[in-house]
């Protein structure tokens, strides 16, 4: 079967048909896959259900996946593969969880606009969302576009945010929301890490900007004028016109590029239906946080 590309519009969004994720990658539609992603950011291959392993095994053909997922270090006993992070509002038998589960608090921070992984040292590349039971209205997912988003600030912004860096941790959007319920553990394993607002999409060239409701503040400068410079840039990026919402099907697969785009979870009835999506991680490698640039360098 031919694999082709259909554009939802020209520069974002697309989805890929054609591609059977049971098997392996023929030679060539991976670097199609890559193309696709460089000039879309995010695509979407519509099917059927994959199997956990056949998830990790096309993931992989990306590069490495990021082990540790998540963040919560518990003894709970996990629904879904070590190689995967469930997006679900079930408990290990399938239940829908308790308005009070620990576990629901954390996701329910994935309602705020983010990127993956950007806490971590080394942050998400892509995320392939694949959905095994979906609520028949609403829980959609929206990505908006980073670079879009960049291109029509006004010269005189993009001068001033050009060679900022923002700290990122995961307990500054969770405690947006009044979670902070971590361990001591859990904050010494996910120290802040630092991040330019600014970069370059390897994949593609353009400008983009870096954003996510994991910053909590800016480098050399004051904690409310950085959180408010976030505020407005966040608000700015996620107009309508840069923003791709997807209607999930079961056996969808959702691909996003973190390196350039944000997403969040839009709301649905929680305690009447199940939603099964589960997230193979592809870590981005090859980009180091704003500390270790220079070992980068000079490597
Ligand atoms: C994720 C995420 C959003 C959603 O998988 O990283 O934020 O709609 N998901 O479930
Ligand atoms: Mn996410």
């Amino acid at each position: 079967m031919s694999v082709s590309v259909t554009a939802l519009t020209p520069t974002f969004g697309a989805e890929i048909m054609g591609v059977d994720l049971t098997r392996p990658l023929d030679a060539g539609i991976g670097d199609l896959i890559v193309d696709a992603m460089d000039r879309y950011a995010v695509t979407v291959i519509r099917g059927v259900t994959v199997s956990q392993d056949d998830q990790i095994a096309f993931a992989k053909n990306f590069g490495p996946l990021d082990a540790i997922n998540g963040v919560l270090q518990t003894d709970i006993k996990r629904r879904v593969s070590t190689e995967l992070v469930d997006i679900s509002n079930m408990d290990e038998d399938s239940n829908i969880l308790e308005l009070d589960d620990r576990r629901r608090l954390f996701n329910l921070g994935n309602r705020l606009w983010h990127t993956d992984s950007s806490f971590k040292r080394i942050a998400a590349k892509y995320s392939m969302l694949h959905a095994h039971a979906v609520p028949p209205i609403a829980g959609e997912t929206q990505v908006c576009d980073l670079r879009a988003a960049y291109d029509d600030l006004p010269a005189y912004m993009k001068g001033q945010i050009e060679d900022l860096v923002a700290v990122h941790s995961i307990f500054t959007s969770r405690a947006l929301l009044g979670f902070d319920n971590f361990s001591q553990e859990e904050h010494h394993l996910l120290p802040p890490i630092r991040r330019p607002m600014v970069r370059v999409h390897p994949g593609s060239g353009r400008k983009t900007l870096y954003l996510a409701s994991h910053i909590g503040r800016i480098l050399d400068r004051p904690v409310a004028e950085g959180r408010l410079l976030v505020r407005d840039l966040i608000e700015h990026a996620t107009q309508p016109q840069y923003i791709y919402t997807h209607h999930w099907r079961i056996g969808d697969t959702l691909i996003w590029d973190n390196r350039c785009t944000m997403h969040r979870a839009m709301p649905f009835d929680e305690s009447r239906f199940k939603r099964d999506m589960r997230r193979a991680t592809v870590m981005e490698t090859d980009a180091a946080p704003v500390d270790d640039q220079a070992a980068v360098a000079t490597a």
